[in-house]
């Protein structure tokens, strides 16, 4: 079964936490990435057709500075994508990047490159 899209919070977490207290988010909450290098969310991504797919994520960032993670599929073909500034927690976002999945499921991990860590992650979709 196609499954196109996950909330962050039902993802994979590697440092970080749920949180539900920045409005807007879709689902019952978003992932509060550690502010550390390293941390990342997981998500599975069950795709009908092999090939080429456009991924949305959809964040927060209440800082003045770009939150860029690199993006993997099943730990391989890292791209980085930015997380620029939304203003505030509560001005939820979209960024988007080109990856190659295979069909079925798909392991996209998104993983902070910054002592920052990432920004306040509410969903993917492809
Ligand atoms: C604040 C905010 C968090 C955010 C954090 C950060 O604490 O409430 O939601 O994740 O800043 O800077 O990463
Ligand atoms: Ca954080």
């Amino acid at each position: 079964v196609p499954a196109l899209e996950q909330e962050a919070e039902n993802a994979t977490i590697g440092q970080g936490v749920v949180e539900s207290n920045h409005a807007g988010f879709s689902g019952t909450g978003f992932v509060n990435y550690d502010n550390v290098v390293g941390s990342y969310v997981e998500y599975t991504i069950t795709a009908d057709q092999a090939g080429e797919h456009e991924l949305t994520f959809r964040y927060a960032n209440g800082t003045t500075v770009d939150r860029p993670v690199s993006v993997t599929v099943d730990g391989a073909a890292a791209q980085t994508v930015s997380f620029p500034s939304t203003g505030v927690w509560t001005t939820w976002q979209t960024r988007t990047a080109k990856v190659v999945l295979k069909a079925g499921a798909n392991k996209i991990r998104a993983t902070a490159t910054t002592a920052n860590g990432g920004p306040n992650a509410d969903k993917i979709s492809a």
